[in-house]
């Protein structure tokens, strides 16, 4: 197990799959999956690798019997519209605005 996906577990109780080129971060509770992180390297984006994560991340999730994938984004972070760009295409609905935080849903 590398480093970051012991400190992540241990921190915010969320499990890790890491490739090559990127990671996500999820959680498994009832019938949804939250996915916390997703990080591609700067150099292989826009190549569907993005996709890719959360496709595995979805199978893994149906296959415990969740209907539901929810995510969050942060307006005030750093460039929030390029991930959002790549969230929606993948087939997010916003569901919910808390001040600057963007809750959304897809369902599975
Ligand atoms: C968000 C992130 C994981 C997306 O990864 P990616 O590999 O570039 O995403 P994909 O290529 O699978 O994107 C899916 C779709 O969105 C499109 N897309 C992705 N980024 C885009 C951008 N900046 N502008 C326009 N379209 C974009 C892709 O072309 C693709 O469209 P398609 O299905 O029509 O071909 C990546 O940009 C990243 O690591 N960002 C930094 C970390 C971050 O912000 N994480 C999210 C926190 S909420």
């Amino acid at each position: 197990m590398s480093i970051f996906k012991e400190y992540y577990h241990e921190k915010y109780g969320l499990k890790t799959l890491e490739s090559t080129y990127g990671f996500i971060c999820y959680n498994i509770k009832e019938e949804t999956c939250f996915i916390g992180e997703i990080f591609v390297k700067p150099e292989r984006r826009g190549d569907n690798r993005g996709s890719v994560l959360a496709d595995e991340i979805a199978n893994r999730a149906k296959e415990a019997g969740c209907k539901f994938l929810t995510c969050t984004v942060q307006l005030a972070g750093k460039e929030p519209e390029r991930s959002l760009v790549a969230i929606i295409k993948y087939g997010f609905k916003i569901t919910d605005v808390v001040g600057t935080g963007l809750y959304l849903t897809k369902e599975l």
